[in-house]
């Protein structure tokens, strides 16, 4: 309970959450409704039932067969306010959230359509809760790299609002080195970089990330610690890891979180964050996911302090915002 009420006090930063995978059942059935598209279960504890995974695949399938349900400029603004609303419970300050348009320009939806309603939310809430943000537009990389150069087009119009480009969804069988030349046209766009690497792939594409996209962040990299000489370049090189512990745990990365490589993380030296990834689908936010992995490390209130300053300085604020919140 003291190590609770210490977590939900620590101001905190989000490095790695993609907003559609926010999306609780609850309001998955409110859109279905509103938008008369049909979803394949009776109740909100048939869609929970369903949330059982054997690997990233699994999970995949589900998440972009229930984002099916977002339709209107509305709809994305009210599952990111939804989001941000739980975010500011957890005593998250900033978030840099990412959104996968290709999962909604294949469905017809229109790429302004899931701008305007997510910049809206984000916008609200720096009104509202002080939160601030960053926007980072990410590339579905089971898909071409013709496809992510025709959605890094549709989103030029758009660049005010979009702080930077993301690799996500299925990683084995898809290295960074296939996105060699949308990143580099990402990167001359003034974009910032960053790829999920190392969550289900070898350290070869974490190397990749690093070498071929020129990544400012990599997302999870859990499986960089089977490569000592990439472990020791990460620390030099002071590359922030955005570790999400129950999307490990429910995607089978970890058996068990009590063999998490967390710990070992930090005391190599990493910028390791602790994050929430899908929470919707992985269960918990921000808080749940430090107090779970606390719990299961036993974590020390300056190990704790340090996660959280580590986000911070992760993040992609400049350095007189960094500075206010160090
Ligand atoms: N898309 C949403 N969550 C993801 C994850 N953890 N890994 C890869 N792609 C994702
Ligand atoms: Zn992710």
């Amino acid at each position: 309970a003291e190590r609770t009420a210490f977590i939900a006090g620590l101001p905190k930063a989000e490095l790695h959450l993609h907003i559609e995978g926010s999306l609780e059942p609850e309001l998955m059935f409110e859109l279905a409704q509103r938008n008369g598209v049909a979803i394949p279960f009776a109740s909100v504890e048939e869609v929970r039932a369903a949330y059982a995974f054997a690997n990233l695949q699994d999970f995949l399938d589900i998440y972009y067969q229930g984002m099916g349900v977002l339709h209107t400029e509305q709809d994305f603004h009210d599952l990111t306010a939804a989001y941000l609303a739980r975010a500011h419970a957890d005593h998250v300050r900033h978030v840099e959230i990412f959104f996968d348009p290709q999962g909604h320009t294949v469905r017809g939806i229109a790429f302004g359509t899931v701008i305007a309603g997510i910049t809206r939310a984000l916008d609200e809430a720096e009104t509202r809760h002080g939160i601030t943000s960053k926007l980072i537009m990410c590339f579905l990389r089971h898909l071409s790299e013709a496809d992510a150069e025709a959605t890094l087009d549709e989103a030029l119009p758009y660049l005010d609002r979009i702080d930077g480009v993301g690799l996500d969804s299925s990683e084995v069988g898809h290295p960074p080195s296939k996105f060699q030349r949308v990143f580099a046209r990402a990167r001359s766009l003034g974009l910032k970089i960053v790829a999920h690497a190392g969550e289900e792939g070898p350290p070869a594409y974490v190397h990749e990330a690093l070498d071929l996209l020129k990544v400012d962040r990599i997302d999870h990299g859990n499986r960089s610690l089977e490569d000592p000489a990439l472990t020791r370049r990460l620390a030099a090189e002071g590359i922030c890891l955005t570790v999400c512990p129950l999307s490990n745990l429910k995607l089978c990365v970890v058996d068990d979180l009590a063999a998490h490589p967390l710990r070992v993380m930090l005391g190599a030296g990493l910028v390791a964050t602790v994050n929430s990834d899908d929470p919707s689908y992985f269960g918990g936010y921000v808080n749940a996911n430090y107090q779970a992995i606390a719990d299961a490390l036993d974590l020390s209130r300056a190990e704790l302090i340090t996660l959280a300053r580590n986000s911070f300085t992760g993040s992609f604020l400049d350095d007189e915002a960094k500075a206010r919140h160090l």
